[in-house]
Order: structure tokens, then sequence, then C-alpha cells
């Protein structure tokens, strides 16, 4: 698998995998050792069509501590505005020598397209595409379940109980996090109201609650998600102060939770409406530790895809090169 587009592809092991590789390489993601040679000589172009905040950066940081060179490529300011296709921007990132290709696109199946296509030769990375998935969000969101958890290298997250509360409907990382946590064991339950619930969530493999107040005791850990307005026709809304009433986490709520259990938000939050300052700032909300974690996750993504070995037949390094 030189690929990753879904965690639907990923099987239990290469998600272990991942994950005891990120926790090998997260001594690299602080200051002390800034750097690894891994992709020394290797060309990783970021090739975003949507605007991102976190996963462009902590991507970038990631490349660049593994020694890749980089390319930035943002659809704003590009010749895509002059109406290029995306094979055509494909093509010329592959004549310039693309070794690997981070893409988030507004379209979902826009990564599976590339992945699937002849026009790159290099590894595709699905940064997240449209309302279909965000891989590597669920990996640094498993990544930090088990850290808080604490089921240690090799482990998986059998029997833990994680709450999706909010837009699942036009959520990617509700999608990603539902396949990659039962993957590894863990029990979902999607908490939204019905209108921001898809079509179908009766055949995902996750229970539905529209009553937060009941899961929340039960957690181990329970995911904010944004209401994703730009998804959505403006007749659909829901008011800020309805929704925050019914599946805002609050100061409250957040005292229903058993004590080890923490609050995980993917960002960018939207204080007042799903979450409160209040939690967004307490110290059982990780939303920071998250994206810390998610350069040692995407450092590890490319180390097994770009960096020489498959994810199938890598080792398990104790020790890296
Ligand atoms: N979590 C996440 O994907 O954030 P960005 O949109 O800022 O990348």
């Amino acid at each position: 698998k030189r690929h990753l587009v879904s965690t639907a592809d990923l099987g239990r092991d290469d998600a272990l995998l991942i994950l005891d590789t990120a926790e090998e390489l997260s001594q690299f993601s602080g200051r002390a050792v800034k750097k690894l040679p891994t992709l020394r000589g290797r060309t990783v172009v970021n090739l975003f069509f949507e605007d991102s905040t976190r996963t462009k950066t902590s991507f970038e940081v990631a490349e660049k501590r593994l020694s890749a060179d980089v390319i930035n490529f943002s659809a704003k300011g590009s010749s895509v505005s002059k109406g290029e296709s995306l094979k055509d921007t494909a093509l010329t990132l592959q004549a310039m020598g693309a070794d690997a290709v981070v893409i988030r696109h507004h379209a979902s199946g826009a990564p599976a397209r590339l992945a699937g296509s002849d026009w790159l030769h290099g590894s595709v990375i699905n940064a997240g595409d449209g309302t279909h998935e965000h891989p590597t969000q669920a990996l640094l969101d498993a990544f930090t379940l088990r850290r808080h958890l604490n089921p240690g290298a090799g482990r998986d997250l059998a029997g833990r109980k994680v709450a999706i509360v909010g837009d699942i409907l036009h959520s990617r990382v509700a999608r990603s996090n539902v396949h990659l946590l039962t993957t590894l064991g863990a029990e979902v339950t999607f908490v939204a109201p019905p209108t921001l619930l898809p079509i179908g969530i009766d055949t995902w493999p996750c229970e539905v609650s529209y009553d937060l107040d009941s899961v929340l005791p039960k957690a181990d850990a329970v995911m904010m998600l944004r209401v994703q307005r730009e998804r959505m026709n403006a007749a659909f809304f829901p008011t800020e102060r309805e929704y925050s009433r019914r599946y805002g986490l609050d100061g409250a709520r957040l005292a229903r939770l058993p004590e080890h259990a923490i609050v995980m938000h993917p960002g960018p939050m939207v204080r007042g409406m799903e979450i409160t300052a209040e939690v967004a700032d307490s110290p059982r909300c990780t939303v920071v530790e998250q994206v810390a974690n998610g350069v040692s996750v995407r450092m590890a993504v490319l180390y097994l895809l770009v960096g020489g070995a498959t994810l199938a037949d890598a080792p398990r390094t104790t020790e890296l090169p």
C-alpha cells in the first residue's frame, strides 16, 4: 500500500504500526532532536484546495523534520483559478518530480481519484476530502486516546467508549474515526440532532443517541465537532442558542463525565456553540495536545509510506535510522 486515502482501508496491524511508529517518532517532534534524514532527496507536495490551519502546518513540520523537500501548493493563487483540472495539476506536479502528494480537496473522492490514476507515481495522502474522510486526523485522535487511556505500544482501544458529538452529517473526521476506532476495538456513539445525521447511519458500526446528557457518564472520551455551516444551506442552520443548549459541552456537562475522561476536538472550535470557553480552556481538553500529536502521526505516515517501507512489511523498529 503506497497511499493513505481512508481509515476503512487500514487493518488493525497497519493502524497499530502507524501509532507505534508515531510513538517512537514523537521524541523527534520536540526541540531536542530537530531532524531525521529519512526523506532526504524526496519531494513532498502539499496540495491544498481547501483552507487549513492545523493539517497543512503539521504536515509541513512533519515533512521538514524528516528532511524532505517541501512544496506548498494552494488552489488560491494557482492556475486552478483559471480552470485547470485536477488531472493537469497532478501531471504538472509529477513532471516536477513529486514523490508524495498530500491532498485536501472539497470534493469527496478526489484523493482516491489521484491514487487510482497514473497521473502521479508517488504516494497520495488524504488530508481531508469533502465530507468523506480525514484519516490522519483519526490517527492522531487514536494516538491521543491511547496516551490518555494508557493501553501501551502494540495495544488497541478495546472496550473504550468514545462519544462523537455534533455535525456528523458533514464530518469527515467522524467517518474516519468510526472506521479506525472500531478497528481498534473502541465503541463509538454518535450524538447529534436527527438533521445532522447521515441517511443510512443505522448501517454504520456505532450507536446513535439524541441525548448527550445520558451518554456522557459512560464515556471515556467525548469528541466535539463543529457545525459546518459552510457545507449547509443557510435555511438549515441550527440556532446557536438552541444547538448549544442541547448539544454543546459546558461546565455542567463536563461534570457528568467520569473523572478520567478527556474532551477532544479536531479544531477549529467555535467557542460558545459546540463548546464553551470554560471547557475549551480546561485541563481536560486535549485540543492543543492533539495538534502536537498530529506532527508525530504525520511523520509516521510519511516515514512508512514515502521512506521506503510499506505499511504491511515495515519492520517494527525499536531504533530509528
Ligand atoms: N482538524 C483540521 O483538519 O483542522 P484544519 O482544517 O485547520 O486543518
